[in-house]
């Protein structure tokens, strides 16, 4: 650390990113960049990020192959990887009587699979002393979540939760921490689907009557990576507003 009041110095580090075309990867890359680090910036669409720090890759992260090219692109650029940090997840919607077996497989897939997949293939590249996981949850992984996102939606955020427990043990006489950001609602591009009245509904339910905002996620993923959080791992952050207090 460069000094103690440094959140997170990562001159010389490399930070693996997904969701980087979302409203809190696109924030984690910003934040990497700003604390010294070079970035592999992953989405499905094109990562829009110039700096020559970034390597940008297309990365569909619920397809194997993709996900073990992605990381032979890495060790070929950087030769290894600090922080993995998987922000790429998708909502689902509706009743659970009206949900297709497809939209199931898919909710789960991009938000759980892809996390073994991407946590299983970065091991190589992650295994040494210092390196860190941040998977992201969401308030759903903790209160059941409802209709608007969906069930498979809340039930793959718990299961992220347990993903993380499971690797903080198993993974940390490697040196190597996983933890796991569980943000309420954030100001991002995944809420656009919410009417007003929605939007209404849900600020009435924040303590903090406020949204998150992608800026104080990436916030708490710094820190997650940071010497500050050196004794921490198998943890989830809540950045909730106050809506989930009862874990
Ligand atoms: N916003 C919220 O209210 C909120 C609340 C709690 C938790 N979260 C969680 O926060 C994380 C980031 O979400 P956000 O708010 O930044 O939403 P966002 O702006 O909609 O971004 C979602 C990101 O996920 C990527 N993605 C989706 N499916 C993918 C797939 N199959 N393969 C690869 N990438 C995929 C998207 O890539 P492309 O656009 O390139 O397809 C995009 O970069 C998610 O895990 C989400 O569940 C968000």
């Amino acid at each position: 650390m460069a000094d103690k009041t440094t959140l997170l110095d990562a001159a010389g580090k490399v930070a693996f990113v997904t969701g980087a075309t979302g409203g809190i990867g696109n924030a984690c890359v910003a934040m990497f960049l700003a604390a010294g680090a070079s970035v592999v910036a992953t989405g499905r669409r094109a990562v829009a990020n110039d700096d020559p720090r970034v390597l940008k890759l297309a990365l569909e992260a619920t397809d194997e192959a993709q996900v073990i090219d992605a990381f032979a692109k890495t060790k070929a650029r950087f030769g290894t990887i600090d922080y993995l940090v998987h922000m790429a997840g998708m909502v689902g919607k509706g009743r659970l009587n009206e949900m297709s077996l497809a939209d199931w497989h898919t909710v789960v897939d991009t938000n759980l699979t892809s996390a073994f997949l991407l946590m299983k293939h970065a091991y190589p590249l992650l295994r040494k002393p210092g390196s860190a996981v941040v998977l992201c949850g969401s308030s759903n992984g903790a209160n059941g979540g409802s209709y608007l996102s969906g069930a498979a939606y809340a039930t793959s955020k718990a299961a992220l939760v347990n993903l993380t427990r499971y690797t903080a043990k198993e993974w940390a006489p490697d040196g190597i921490r996983v933890n796991i950001l569980s943000p309420g609602p954030v100001d991002t591009p995944m809420l656009d689907r919410l009417s007003e009245t929605q939007h209404d509904g849900l600020k009435a339910q924040l303590p903090l009557g406020k949204y998150a905002t992608a800026d104080e996620c990436a916030g708490g993923v710094m820190f997650l990576c940071s010497a500050h959080a050196a004794s921490m791992t198998g943890t989830n952050m809540n950045i909730s507003s106050g809506l989930v207090l009862d874990r």
